[in-house]
């Protein structure tokens, strides 16, 4: 086996954590188009009683990690996502929810 130069390796592997902790907020956008709007409608201005209105700013007063618990495992009638979405798409769901209140 060629070696690779222990250097490359650190590079890479410090690399890593960042990677998957960008959030991409326009990929986020079109997974809430596809997914979300439906019930809390465009721009966060909700459109079904009793889904957050994310425009003002309502169920966002939660650090990420707990919204992507409830985005992963739903709440009352709101659908989980769990298995539908994936780790990254939820974290990029979650920054985009952040930009509809601002
Ligand atoms: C079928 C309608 C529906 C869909 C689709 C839906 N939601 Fe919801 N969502 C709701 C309702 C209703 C609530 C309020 C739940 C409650 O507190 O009873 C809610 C609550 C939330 C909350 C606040 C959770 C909390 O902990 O208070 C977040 C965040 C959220 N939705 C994000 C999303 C995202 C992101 C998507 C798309 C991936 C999505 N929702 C899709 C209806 C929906």
């Amino acid at each position: 086996m060629k070696s690779i130069p222990m250097r490359f390796v650190i590079a890479v592997a410090s690399l890593a954590p960042w990677a998957a902790l960008a959030a991409d907020p326009g990929n986020g956008g079109r997974i809430y188009a596809m997914h979300c709007i439906g019930c809390h409608g465009v721009g966060g201005h909700s459109v079904m009683p009793n889904a957050p209105n994310f425009a003002r700013n309502e169920g966002l007063m939660q650090p990420d990690v707990v919204l992507a618990e409830s985005i992963r495992r739903g709440k009352n009638i709101m659908p989980a996502f769990l298995g539908i979405l994936r780790e990254q798409e939820i974290r990029d769901v979650v920054v985009y929810l952040r930009t509809l209140s601002r």
